[in-house]
């Protein structure tokens, strides 16, 4: 081949390289071992003199005409591919992101928070107590003995096997040095009371706690009823505690948990622990009364039975349901609602 065929053939063809290996192929063609060129460059000494120094000077000329094309061929052909890999990786920033789905709080889970927020501000400390309770706490220390009809009044889930706990009466100092156990019946509790007594106790007066937690009662569910549900349990002992420290206290949570004026209302009831007892009703702004919960100044029996001096202490004790304040808060009809799961229900919160 002539070194100007040569010539028109290596510019064409690496022209239409497509690839680097092509490229590479093109260039072991010409100047390879065995390439065209180099085959020139190998004849070179079967010339004559004269025209080996023309045929080689041609011939160099053209080795470095392809190594340039080459060189040439080969940036271009990388930066094409570095084009298209950029082209093909772009990330279009003014897409809208994919939504991702966030778990969140349940609705009583924030009530209770709020609660103990507003509690905790007046100096109460949220204290817990077990759900699996004796007799002894959920009733008789709370002056409710046993076979009396004031039990009516709780509904009772009671549990198989008995639990040996400390008896009560020895435990409560000067009344007798030696500790000995009783057998105790088992339930869960109906109300979170019981924790009255196991706070007390253990505690000295003045205190001030609020005891959030899970009560159960053995009974039919309706709107209104849940046979598990929410209680927060208030308790407040001090010197000279009387009924208008409940009713300042209480009003002033009401009306930081609603956010607007509340009044309360104090009608006479009944509970075995509380002497007096009341029914506190509410009141927001213009709307109607509505009844919230039970309440009382703490019973002397109670105190007897936590080893307090009666004469020294005065207390007022509270609980009401989670659930029945979260209803009224956010408009709820039926509580069952809080334990049914229904995420239609629970992502309004
Ligand atoms: N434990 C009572 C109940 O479950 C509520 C209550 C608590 C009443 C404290 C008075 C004092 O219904």
């Amino acid at each position: 081949m002539t070194l100007e065929k040569i010539k028109i053939e290596a510019e064409k063809e690496i022209k239409k390289a497509k690839d680097l290996k092509e490229l590479d192929e093109i260039f072991r063609k010409y100047l390879g071992k065995k390439g065209e060129i180099t085959q020139v460059f190998n004849s070179l000494r079967n010339l004559k003199p004269q025209e080996r120094k023309k045929v080689g000077k041609e011939a160099n000329l053209l080795k470095e005409l392809i190594e340039r094309l080459v060189r040439e061929k080969s940036e271009s052909l990388k930066r094409e591919l570095a084009d298209s890999k950029l082209k093909k990786e772009r990330i279009d920033v003014t897409r809208p992101g994919k939504k991702r789905e966030f778990g969140h709080l349940h609705p009583l889970t924030l009530v209770k928070r709020e609660v103990e927020e507003i509690f905790q501000s007046m100096g109460f400390s949220v204290v817990e107590g077990p759900e699996v309770e004796t007799e002894w706490y959920n009733f008789d220390a709370l002056n409710i003995p046993k076979d009396h009809p004031a039990r009516d009044m709780w509904d009772t889930f009671w549990l198989q096997g008995n639990q040996k706990i400390p008896n009560p009466k020895s435990q409560i100092p000067n009344k007798s040095k030696k500790l000995n156990f009783e057998s105790q019946k088992l339930l869960l509790r109906t109300h979170t009371s019981p924790v009255q007594i196991r706070y007390m106790e253990t505690h000295n007066p003045p205190l001030r706690i609020i005891v959030p937690g899970i009560a159960f009662r053995h009974e039919a569910t309706d709107p209104t009823h849940e046979f598990q549900f929410a209680q927060v349990e208030g308790l407040m002992v001090g010197k000279n505690i009387c009924a208008a420290h409940f009713k300042g206290i209480f009003e002033e949570f009401l009306t930081r948990f609603f956010k607007t004026r509340v009044e309360v209302r104090l009608r006479p009831s009944f509970f075995p622990f509380t002497e007096p007892s009341f029914e506190v009703d509410i009141k927001r702004g213009e709307m109607d009364w509505l009844e919230l919960m039970g309440a009382g100044m703490v019973h002397p029996n109670v105190f007897r039975a936590c080893g307090y001096n009666i004469g020294d202490w005065q207390g007022f004790a509270f609980g009401f349901g989670l659930e029945r304040l979260a209803m009224i808060k956010y408009k709820i009809g039926d509580i069952r609602m809080f334990r049914e799961n229904d995420l239609r229900f629970l992502k309004q919160f």
